[in-house]
């Protein structure tokens, strides 16, 4: 392992995020001295246009050329680097071939896909011989799902510190969020609805909340879903559906397949969004929760999906302004409820728009973490999540150098 020469190798450094992620690299650990990063893409031309809006220093930059169906070269690049951080998206699409390398040469890899059945099917396929290599691979390192993850992980931090006991019950609320989606993003979810339609068996995978969870693991309980507008009573505000929850649920209860229950057996958890109090939050929600089924039911309909992606959303390499991100920021709340009835609130905040400013910070901290604070020593190969391979370590890096801050409220 020591002699593989760079730390982190960006795979996708030519992509939306993977630029924003390149330049919070070179301006967070420079080139070859906190940390020794190289940017990795198909494309050379626009590996170095990318190189190049770096400055004179970002010259010592290596640069690492691979297509991601190309597998000797996807070995070289793994061969290369210590970890591998992909934001090479759809993942559904395109993200099999660098996992699987990963796994075979023990090189430990983190992205930001948020594509349920597509993890579903590398965890199925791969973990053994992750577990035999000593590959760590993390999912969701991005807005999906390291707020959510180790919101929870906060939570149960505080209950078990303060009540003995952890929280048998959390509930997320997005009291707000400014930013919009990516073309990159917007791809991976339509893709998600595509792969629906050619397989629907794949409904049923994707609405269970343990559909990533080890087989025979977690005990099964029903789950709160909020799926239209709802009144909730812990935040005596009305709440709508959250389009992440879908992937952040899932994501937490792999958490806790993976602590052995840490959460407790029957650990419910769930997301939604807040609209606010009276009839105008209860206006809001429905408003929310309608416009959220009609995108989903316009996007599983071909030619509506087809014309929304040619006219209407953001095309690939596409995405929010330098300013939007800038003033773009999150605000979670988390309520949880010990079996004893005892409650703790939390707050987790970010200081840029979530899908791409946030996102970038919080997946260059999780491949530092991934790099510089789990010995493979002491942390064996396997599919984990956010929470149970980095858990307090990463909270530490957040709040120092990535602007999200975890808090416990009074109310
Ligand atoms: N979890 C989260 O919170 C979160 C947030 C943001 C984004 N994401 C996900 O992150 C991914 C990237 O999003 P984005 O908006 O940054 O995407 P994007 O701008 O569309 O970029 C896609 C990237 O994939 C590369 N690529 C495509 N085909 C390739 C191939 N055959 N070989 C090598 N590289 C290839 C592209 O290279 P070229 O530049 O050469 O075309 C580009 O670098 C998406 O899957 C998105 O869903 C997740």
């Amino acid at each position: 392992m020591t002699t593989r020469p760079h730390d982190i190798v960006v795979f996708g450094a030519t992509s939306f995020v993977g630029q924003i992620l390149v330049r919070y690299l070179y301006d967070e650990f420079g080139v070859a001295r906190d940390l020794d990063w190289a940017a990795a893409g198909r494309s050379l031309p626009k590996l170095e246009a990318v190189r190049k809006a770096l400055g004179r220093g970002g010259a010592k930059v290596e640069l690492i050329q691979a297509d991601a169906a190309d597998e000797p070269a996807l070995r070289a690049l793994c061969k290369s680097a210590r970890v591998v951080v992909s934001t090479v998206g759809p993942y559904a699409l395109y993200g099999e071939p660098l996992v699987r390398v990963c796994a075979e040469t023990g090189t430990d890899y983190c992205d930001l896909t948020g594509e349920v059945q597509w993890m579903r099917r590398m965890i199925h396929k791969y973990e053994a011989q992750a577990q035999a290599s000593g590959a760590r691979i993390v999912h969701n390192c991005g807005f999906d799902s390291i707020p959510s993850d180790l919101g929870v992980h906060f939570v149960q931090r505080h209950a078990q510190e303060k009540f003995g006991a952890p929280c048998t019950t959390v509930k997320m609320r997005v009291r707000s969020m400014r930013g919009s989606f990516s073309g990159g993003t917007v791809a991976s979810l339509l893709n998600v609805l595509k792969e629906v339609k050619a397989n629907p068996a794949l409904r049923k995978q994707l609405a269970d909340p343990y559909a990533i969870c080890p087989p025979g693991g977690a005990k099964r309980v029903r789950q709160a879903n909020v799926g239209f507008a709802e009144y909730d009573a812990d935040f005596d505000a009305w709440v709508a559906p959250f389009v992440m929850s879908a992937i952040n649920t899932r994501v937490v209860h792999r958490t806790n397949a993976l602590l052995h229950d840490a959460y407790g057996p029957d650990f419910r958890y769930d997301e939604a969004m807040l609209t606010g109090r009276g009839l105008r939050g209860r206006l809001t929600a429905a408003a929310t929760g309608a416009g959220l089924g009609a995108f989903m039911v316009a996007g599983s309909i071909g030619p509506v999906r087809t014309a929304l992606e040619k006219y209407v959303l953001p095309a690939p390499g596409e995405g929010p302004s330098p300013e939007a991100q800038l003033k773009g920021g999150f605000d979670l709340r988390f309520h949880g409820r010990t079996a004893a009835g005892d409650v703790i609130r939390a707050r987790v905040t970010g200081d840029r728009d979530p899908g791409y400013g946030s996102t970038a910070k919080m997946l260059g901290q999780a491949a530092a973490c991934l790099a510089g604070d789990v010995a493979k020593k002491k942390v064996s190969g396997g599919f984990w999540t956010p929470a149970a391979i980095f858990g307090d370590r990463i909270i530490e890096r957040l709040q120092a150098h990535a602007g999200v801050r975890f808090e416990l409220l009074e109310k």
